[in-house]
């Protein structure tokens, strides 16, 4: 009868050991028994950039990379953006279940009764050069807030981390439209409450002297699905980036800044908007080829595509790329569409990019819709970020209610000098 465990043979000192599987897994720690000597600190794994390390037990997101499934508590990515709303995604992965109508009428108050932000914040972000990149504003802004709340440290009391997460799903818009009506030039626009929370932040970006802004609700509804689409996504970067700070037990404000910066990076939630800058890049259908002769030379990369985990199409970018067209029927099209479709099939059919599970990812379509939707190319982190902060704070308070988990501090291999000691300057 087989066992779950593993029996691992040191051919060092001919000893046996015997580790037991949980979850498919070994826990790293019942390595540090393998010793040569007494005095032998034991066995660990090496593992660069966590490829093969699972850091955490979660029921918040699952995704199987190969079969191309992600689903928030269960519930499959397609299934949401086609039925629910971004405050009931966010309440979904917050609290592990879908919300009653009372419930979620609770919960879209709150959010909507925290969406302004002090008035400092106004001159904090004034402060910014006019040209200041909105992700560089979004990570400052969302630090600084932790100057406002100093009862945010409370980390024991779930109340308070409840307020809190409020708080940050309800003022990222502000500070978001408040950093592009920087850029702009533009007076800062307060808060609606009577608008959705998808509708109130287009109001708080393109509101000009109307006496009341009225969101197009196509375009409304089209940004509370990608918000959607980006609200969480298991253990990225930027959520490994909020767990790390998160873990020691600093304010949810200060890590989240952390994950910002994280998703602030090409490799990651700045993709979106370095493939629309690829795609202005490559000009024309024609010019394909030659850019993806660059791309499989190690020259150029093929931005909004490839993925740590998804060996197959991002389900995001599939219901992304249906989206794009129905925006595009309302706000024109976006010539860059037939770039992005022919460079996709062009990949799809390529064997550098077969070989190596290459396919679209969120990131690929997404920026062509806000685009269309008169939003600047340096913005489009800034609404992954939004989309991305229940998911952050989900995993956030997953992390801090985990009583296995401790401050992340991982081990290394050290391959430096040995002992030697001090020279003076003068015998150098
Ligand atoms: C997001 O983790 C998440 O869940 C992230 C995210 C989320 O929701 O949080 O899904 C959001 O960040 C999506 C990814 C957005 N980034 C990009 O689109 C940037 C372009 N993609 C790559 O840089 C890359 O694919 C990554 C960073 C996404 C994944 O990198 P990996 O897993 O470390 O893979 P790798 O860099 O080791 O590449 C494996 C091979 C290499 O070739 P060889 O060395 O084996 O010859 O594939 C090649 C790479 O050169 N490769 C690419 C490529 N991506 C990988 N070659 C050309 N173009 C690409 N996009």
């Amino acid at each position: 009868m087989s066992k779950d465990s593993l029996t691992i043979k040191d051919n060092r000192t001919g000893e046996s050991y015997e580790l037991p599987i949980t979850h498919g897994t070994i826990r790293a720690m019942d390595l540090r028994q393998i010793k040569t000597s007494e005095d032998d600190f034991g066995m660990m794994s090496y593992d660069p950039a966590y490829k093969n390390t699972a850091s955490t037990t979660s029921r918040i997101t699952f995704i199987d990379g190969d079969k191309g499934i992600l689903r928030y508590r269960g519930y499959p990515i397609e299934e949401l953006a086609e039925h629910a709303t971004f405050l009931e995604v966010a309440y979904l992965l917050l609290t592990g279940e879908l919300p009653t109508t009372p419930a979620l009428d609770v919960f879209e108050h709150q959010i909507t009764h925290h969406t302004m932000v002090h008035e400092n914040i106004r001159e904090f972000v004034d402060a910014f050069r006019y040209d200041a990149h909105p992700m560089g504003t979004l990570c400052s802004t969302v630090a600084a807030l932790s100057t406002f709340y100093p009862d945010a440290k409370d980390l024991s009391n779930p109340e308070l981390r409840r307020l809190q997460m409020h708080r940050i799903i309800a003022k990222m818009p502000t500070i978001a439209a408040y950093a592009y009506r920087h850029r702009r030039g533009l007076p800062y626009v307060y808060p609606d409450n009577d608008l959705s929370y998808a509708g109130n932040f287009l109001n708080m970006l393109f509101k000009m002297m109307e006496q009341t802004y009225t969101p197009n609700p196509i375009i409304e509804r089209a940004l509370d699905v990608l918000l959607i689409l980006h609200a969480d996504h298991e253990q990225n970067c930027s959520t490994s980036a909020m767990r790390a700070v998160g873990s020691s037990h600093v304010d949810p404000y200060s890590a989240l800044s952390a994950a910002c910066a994280a998703l602030y990076g090409p490799l990651h939630g700045g993709a979106n908007e370095a493939v629309v800058r690829m795609l202005t890049e490559i000009g024309s259908v024609a010019a394909i080829p030659e850019f993806v002769k660059r791309a499989k030379g190690g020259e150029e990369r093929l931005m909004g595509f490839g993925h740590r985990v998804y060996k197959n199409y991002d389900p995001r970018a599939k219901v992304i790329k249906k989206l794009a067209y129905e925006v595009f029927e309302e706000m024109g099209k976006n010539p860059l569409i037939d770039i992005a479709v022919e460079l996709e099939r062009i990949a799809l059919e390529d064997p550098y990019f077969v070989e190596r599970k290459l396919y679209p990812n969120v990131d690929f379509y997404s920026g062509l819709i806000y685009e269309s939707m008169g939003l600047p190319v340096d913005l489009f982190p800034v609404l992954f970020a939004i989309g991305r902060t229940p998911g952050w704070l989900a995993q956030w308070e997953e992390m801090l209610t985990d009583p296995e988990q401790k401050i992340a501090r991982p081990r290394q291999v050290y391959l430096g000098e040995g002992e030697r000691h001090y020279i003076p300057i003068s015998e150098r």
